[in-house]
């Protein structure tokens, strides 16, 4: 899957900028837009822990900042040996801006894991409720 490694490449990437120093715990993400265009994030802690954002979370925001509104994958990269998935608020976001996407989990060896965001969050909260 050649594909989900220049994806997954960018992710292990960003996590090399990870701002981690209260809990040392590194993350990197890479969303693909519609077009094959990839916008990273990385996780930022500060020392009012609470505000702490996730690596997905920079990523999205990122790219709708940069007006992209269309996209196909995330890939999520830790140094775990199991993988790390995307954590409650962080689905909720991919959830409303990217739709049912596939998520890539990886560490740094290897590609764990691939799902869509439909089995990571059933029956979500989203507009069509409001
Ligand atoms: N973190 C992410 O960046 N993404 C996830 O999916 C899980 C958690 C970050 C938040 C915090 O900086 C650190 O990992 C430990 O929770």
């Amino acid at each position: 899957m050649a594909g989900s490694d220049r994806l997954v490449d960018a992710a292990r990437a960003a996590r090399e900028h990870a701002v981690a120093d209260f809990s040392h715990f590194k993350v990197g993400a890479a969303l693909e837009t519609d077009t094959g265009e990839i916008i990273t994030g990385c996780n930022v802690e500060n020392a009012s822990y609470g505000l702490t954002i996730c690596a997905e979370r920079v990523a999205i925001f990122k790219a709708l900042s940069e007006g992209k509104r269309s996209f196909r994958r995330i890939a999520v990269v830790a140094d775990t040996a199991s993988p790390t998935p995307p954590c409650g608020a962080c689905r909720q976001i991919i959830w409303e801006f990217c739709g049912d996407i596939e998520v890539i989990i990886a560490n740094l060896e290897k590609v764990t894991t691939s799902l869509q965001m439909s089995a990571l969050l059933p029956l979500p909260f989203d507009k069509r409720l409001l």
